[in-house]
């Protein structure tokens, strides 16, 4: 097993990596828990549900499933109050401890959840997408989505652990491991040069799950992100870039309807207009945007935007939590392996999208 740790100030706890770690879920509640609610999807339920609530009962504890309906289009305040509701009505007090099991989806919203039931209680991470697994079970950002924009309500909130089973990748379909390479490279994009190299170098194996490539890249991922988020848990300078790709993506999501694009998928092709960008701004070689292009088509993501029109992007990217005083600001590479947060000139913001938008197919 691999184990990284992660250390805030809202909490310090441990990345367990592991296949079959599903089935030793009990060792991370904590002894004066008094009950498990496992918070999941109809999908994950199906799938993993019973080997959770098995492993989790081992502990001796009542353990509640509250099963919430699939998707990014339920990430919103009716569902989360079906959270609410389950624990409400089984009248679960201030040392149960709550477990998201399922995608990033699920991670956000039991985490939201967690972090306002009695005004916060205990909450496991055990994410079950490769996105989920090196990207948001780790950090604690939660949050749900607002007609207007993407996890615009939400709070910082950390888990007591993440417990990832690297086996439980083997049921994912293939888009969904695509999505999420996406924010495997955007560390070696924005952090670790020599990772993006390796990852270049190993499309195939991440693609296909070979067992060695794919603990590496969830290590490594979670190692950098834990990196980064000890430095700026509440994402006052450093952290944000950790949104490379997002501005755009974010865009994509809200402008085509939650659930459409896959949110990897968009993050994929928002950090290819980002290199786009970079380009114009920071002097990024026309090669290295074009390395970043060639990468993400060989993950599986798409490169080539949807035409929302230019006014629409421009609105949309507006309701972006890096916003300050409604100038824009963009996740941007000086070179590949080296991110800052700026703003962007418009005529070059415009030049991104209209190239966009005369490659899109009629
Ligand atoms: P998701 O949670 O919707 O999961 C994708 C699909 O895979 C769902 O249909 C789910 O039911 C299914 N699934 C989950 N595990 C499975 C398995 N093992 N086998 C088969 N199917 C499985 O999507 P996601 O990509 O995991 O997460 C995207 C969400 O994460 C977005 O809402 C995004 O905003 C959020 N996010 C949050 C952070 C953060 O720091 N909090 C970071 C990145 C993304
Ligand atoms: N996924 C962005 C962050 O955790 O900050």
């Amino acid at each position: 097993m691999n184990t990284v740790q992660v250390e805030t100030p809202g909490g310090a706890y441990p990345i367990h990596i592991a296949p079959g770690r599903l089935d030793a879920l009990a060792q991370s509640i904590p002894d004066d828990a008094t009950a498990i609610a496992i918070v999941t999807n109809t999908t994950v339920a199906a799938l993993y549900g019973d080997r959770a609530q098995a492993a989790l009962a081992r502990t001796g504890k009542p353990v509640l499933r509250i099963e919430l309906p699939d998707g990014e289009a339920h990430k919103d305040w009716q569902t989360l109050n079906l959270i609410f509701d389950g624990l409400l009505s089984n009248r679960l007090d201030r040392k149960a401890v709550l477990v998201a099991l399922g995608g990033g989806v699920i991670g956000d919203m039991c985490g939201f959840a967690a972090s306002s039931y009695m005004r916060g209680v205990r909450f496991l991470q055990v994410p079950t997408t490769l996105l989920a697994q090196v990207d948001s079970s780790v950090g604690g950002k939660t949050a749900i989505n607002h007609p207007l924009g993407k996890n615009m309500i939400g709070a910082f909130y950390q888990p007591i652990a993440v417990d990832i089973d690297t086996d439980v990748l083997g049921t994912l379909p293939a888009r969904e491991i695509s999505a999420g390479l996406a924010e495997v490279v955007k560390y070696g994009l924005i952090i670790d040069r020599d990772f993006l190299v390796w990852c270049e170098n190993n499309i195939s194996a991440l693609r296909a799950l070979e067992p060695e490539a794919i603990a590496y890249a969830i290590r490594r991922s979670c190692e950098l992100k834990a990196l980064v988020v000890s430095q700026d848990e509440r994402e006052s300078g450093l952290r944000a870039i950790l949104n490379l790709g997002h501005t755009f993506g974010h865009a994509i999501e809200s402008g085509l309807g939650y659930g459409q694009w896959l949110h990897g998928e968009a993050v994929g092709c928002g950090m290819v207009q980002a290199a786009e960008l970079s380009v114009l701004v920071l002097g990024l070689p026309q090669a290295e945007a074009q390395r970043v292009r060639a990468l993400v088509e060989a993950i599986g993501c798409p490169v080539q935007p949807p035409d929302l029109g230019l006014q629409r992007w421009l609105d949309l990217m507006q309701v972006d939590k890096k916003t300050e005083g409604g100038q824009l600001r963009f996740v941007l590479l000086s070179e590949l392996g080296k991110a800052c947060v700026q703003s962007a000139p418009q005529p070059a913001l415009r030049q991104v999208l209209d190239k966009a938008a005369a490659a899109a197919p009629a």
